[in-house]
């Protein structure tokens, strides 16, 4: 079912691998491409949204930027699921904790997202949707996590907001009281499109900051952190 290009993604069908790895930002899916992949090339750069496909200890895998927020995500993932054939999206991003375990550096496993979003609402269902990861992808990560031994991290809920900056100062405690590990804004839009198209979805996050200490990581940080979560990915991709 091609339908290519389409008009976010300037791709040729069959120009991106079964799993597509998503970070935020354009910049990190050139360097993921750069540092990680073999003979990567570039499939797509719309709007200077990066996308390339290379190799990785001989599988095939993409890499292409999300954008910030659901509806970005949400339009690029369904042209990957449903014009490019792409089988498995896994967005590799950071998070904000909200849960009090959580450090700086952490990652969390998105088994489930929570959203203050309404991007279900398209679904007209009679109640609330729980946008949930692929339980092959999110085991393997766990089974990736382990095998790699010095990284502390947690599966759980996160939630993804359509707000960075929330005039409610109680949105956070509410969410708190549910047990929710950690806030960004994509992962919910990619599980539910995920869930709409019979295909697999999983975030993995990086806590970069935390809600509880006010925490903040450096930009080393940050890359050392990045490093760790994109192996992951890349070992279940
Ligand atoms: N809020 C939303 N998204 C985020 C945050 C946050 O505090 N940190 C990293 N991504």
């Amino acid at each position: 079912m091609s339908q290519t290009p389409t008009p976010h993604i300037a791709a040729k069908a069959g120009d991106f691998a079964k799993t597509v790895l998503m970070p935020g930002d354009p910049l990190r899916a050139k360097y993921i491409a750069e540092t990680f992949l073999e003979d990567a090339t570039l499939v797509n750069n719309v709007r200077g949204v990066q996308g390339y496909t290379g190799m990785y200890k001989g599988k095939r895998v993409s890499v292409m930027a999300s954008g910030m927020g659901m509806p970005s995500i949400g339009i690029y993932s369904y042209e990957l699921f449903h014009f490019y054939d792409v089988d498995n999206i896994i967005r590799i991003g950071t998070a904000g904790a909200m849960h009090a375990d959580l450090k700086i550096r952490d990652v969390v496993l998105g088994m489930g997202a929570c959203t203050d979003s309404r991007f279900a609402a398209q679904y007209q269902l009679s109640g609330t949707f729980a946008p949930i990861a692929s339980f092959e992808l999110l085991s393997k990560a766990v089974a990736a996590v382990e095998a790699m031994g010095n990284v502390d991290y947690k599966v759980g809920n996160l939630l993804s907001s359509d707000v960075f900056y929330n005039d409610n100062a109680q949105a956070t405690a509410a969410w708190q009281k549910m047990g929710v590990l950690a806030v960004e804004m994509e992962a919910a839009a990619l599980y539910m499109n995920a869930a709409r198209c019979g295909k697999n979805a999983l975030a993995i996050c990086t806590i970069s900051d935390s809600l509880v200490t006010g925490e903040v990581t450096t930009s080393e940080e940050r890359q050392s952190s990045f490093s760790d979560m994109v192996k992951i990915a890349l070992e279940i991709a």
